[in-house]
């Protein structure tokens, strides 16, 4: 036959020669499982939005912890859904807020897990705006010291890494400002350096009541229209001192998470955020797709993206089903 053309499904002739020529792997160790904690006892609150995702309390939480260990997953990150709200969102940086009691007590408990918190206000803010408001607007430079005792009161809980979520312009360097002049210079700052202004977030905002009272997120959260605002994003947060970059959300910005990536010697970290998690979980549901395989995809589409690690709510059953492979 003279006409000449590359035969490419010679490497893909059986599993064997498949294994060899793979890529990318996941493991349990790039996942970070979000959990929602709640204030009370003996609660396991179901978000309807979001099945399989429950709101634990305390007296749960080290029943939910173990399942992780187990797992062979070794991180968490907390997000804190209180009782108490005003126009500062003062609990956010209580030293016993629940979010500072839930990683006090993951860490005596699991001190092998590393614990992630959350650094925001808009669960704790009445308004649900993740900063301080005067007149209708959300002011930047005085949220920025409460984003910073935030995180100094999630350090001193025990959290391991702090990553602060606001999207106020300076809060990378006020954190890092914060934690060094309180004794956490070797507390690590995860940024959600890249976050879009996502219809994606829906589910989340029922999981941690956090869904602002009037008007959205557009002047603080980015344009999903936007490419090179990423970058700039990223870099500011770099110089800043960030230790590692989040792009959110993930199945749909996969693209920023390669330029990212390549523009950055930094790990990058990818949140396959509630709306992913509910489209699947609603079709799967449904009976439409192949629940394990179609999460098993999309999470190595992200590690192939230029992910180093995933935030996300299939992580345990992610964990599950590589165990069983
Ligand atoms: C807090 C925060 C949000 C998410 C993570 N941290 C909500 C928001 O910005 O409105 C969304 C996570 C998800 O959708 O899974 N600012």
């Amino acid at each position: 036959m003279d006409l000449q053309f590359a035969r490419h499904r010679r490497l893909r002739s059986s599993e064997g020669m498949r294994a060899m020529m793979r890529e990318t792997f996941l493991r349990p160790e790039d996942f970070i499982y979000p959990i929602f904690v709640v204030e009370g006892e003996n609660k396991r609150n179901a978000v309807a939005s979001m099945p399989g995702v429950e709101q634990v309390s305390l007296d749960h939480l080290n029943t939910e912890m173990q399942e992780l260990v187990d797992l062979g997953i070794r991180s968490v990150i907390v997000f804190g859904v209180p009782d108490y709200k005003d126009a500062v969102g003062s609990e956010a940086y209580h030293d016993h807020g629940i979010v500072q009691k839930a990683i006090r007590q993951i860490k005596e408990s699991f001190p092998d897990l590393t614990v992630v918190a959350d650094t925001c206000l808009c669960q704790y803010t009445d308004h649900g705006h993740c900063g301080v408001i005067e007149e209708g607007k959300i002011l930047n430079d005085p949220s920025l010291d409460l984003l910073a005792r935030t995180a100094v009161s999630q350090a001193k809980a025990g959290a391991d890494i702090i990553a602060p979520s606001n999207m106020m312009d300076g809060f990378t360097a006020a954190i890092r400002k914060g934690l060094d002049e309180n004794g956490f210079e070797d507390v690590p700052v995860m940024s959600y350096a890249v976050k879009y202004a996502s219809a994606f977030y829906g589910p989340f905002r029922d999981a941690a009541h956090s869904t602002p009272q009037f008007g959205d997120r557009k002047t603080y959260q980015m344009d999903p229209a936007n490419r090179l605002e990423a970058m700039r994003e990223a870099e500011s947060d770099v110089r800043e001192g960030a230790d590692f970059l989040i792009v959110k959300p993930a199945l749909s910005y996969l693209d920023i998470m390669r330029d990212v990536k390549n523009s950055f010697n930094l790990p990058i970290v990818a949140y396959n955020v509630s709306g992913e998690y509910s489209m699947i979980k609603a079709a799967a549901q449904n009976g439409w797709v192949d629940e394990k395989a179609i999460v098993l995809e999309k999470l190595t589409s992200m590690k192939r993206a230029g992910a180093d690690l995933i935030i996300t709510y299939h992580a345990k059953d992610a964990a599950r089903w590589l165990k069983e492979q």
